[in-house]
């Protein structure tokens, strides 16, 4: 694997992270979930410094034993899969030019590690990612399996909302990292949905645009619980011999 190189920022990376990292900062209090920002404290993310893994990775670490792995770009299922189920949170590590603040083809580090790292350090989310990613490596030759448990990771990982005391909060790391969705998730234009692993399963989902709908969780435990549901009904979907879809 390679390493971050950090002395290989510029100025124009440094000033991205600040930009981003204060505007999310502005949008996500009453927004983002309780756990996002207690993490994000945690890890001692700044707005003046791009995160060094060499810090990041002890403090990360001492919460709950995850670390960092820098990747290239996004990696092939496999490999996402057999790293997370060893505790180890692929990152790439470059960050958007000033011209792309709004608008990116994959994640860069911004995605990465401001909007996913926080979360990290809770345990039942994190013993969740683990889990799941079990589920995908046992299934890892199997292209509709994998199409099934992506669009879990999908809608929580990445697009997950969770009904908290203080009202509806985002800890899908996809809304996290873009202002846009911040605001548009929680408005009343999407369609919100309880939390429901057949239904999940039977959902495919769009990467162009913003999510037409979010399941909304009870809590981080519930999710983890979820784990023997999402194996049961996967196995039904396999039986079936449904069609198979590479889309
Ligand atoms: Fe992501």
């Amino acid at each position: 694997m390679s390493m971050q190189q950090y002395s290989n920022y510029t100025s124009e990376d440094f000033a991205v992270w600040k930009i981003l990292f204060e505007r999310q900062v502005q949008n996500l209090p009453g927004r983002a979930t309780a756990a996002f920002m207690e993490g994000l404290k945690r890890i001692q993310f700044t707005a003046d410094s791009i995160p060094n893994f060499e810090e990041t990775d002890p403090l990360l670490s001492s919460c709950t034993g995850w670390e960092l792995t820098v990747v290239p770009g996004i990696v092939a299922d496999d490999l996402f899969f057999k790293l997370l189920s060893e505790k180890k949170f692929p990152a790439t590590t470059w960050l958007r030019k000033m011209a792309q603040l709004d608008y990116l083809e994959e994640p860069d580090m911004f995605h990465d590690v401001f909007a996913h790292v926080p979360l990290l350090t809770n345990k039942p989310f994190v013993d969740f990612l683990q889990a799941l990613s079990k589920i995908a490596l046992r299934h890892i030759d199997d292209a509709w399996a994998i199409e099934l448990l992506s669009r879990i990771y999908w809608f929580t990982i990445e697009f997950g909302l969770i009904q908290e005391e203080g009202g509806l909060r985002i800890y899908g790391a996809g809304i996290l990292s873009s202002a846009g969705e911040t605001l548009y998730s929680l408005s009343n234009k999407p369609e919100h949905r309880p939390y429901d692993v057949a239904t999940i399963l039977d959902t495919p989902y769009r990467k162009d645009t913003f999510q037409e709908i979010y399941y909304i969780v009870d809590s981080y435990e519930a999710l983890y619980a979820s784990i023997p549901e999402i194996e049961e009904e996967l196995a039904k979907r396999i039986k079936k011999g449904t069609v198979i879809s590479l889309s």
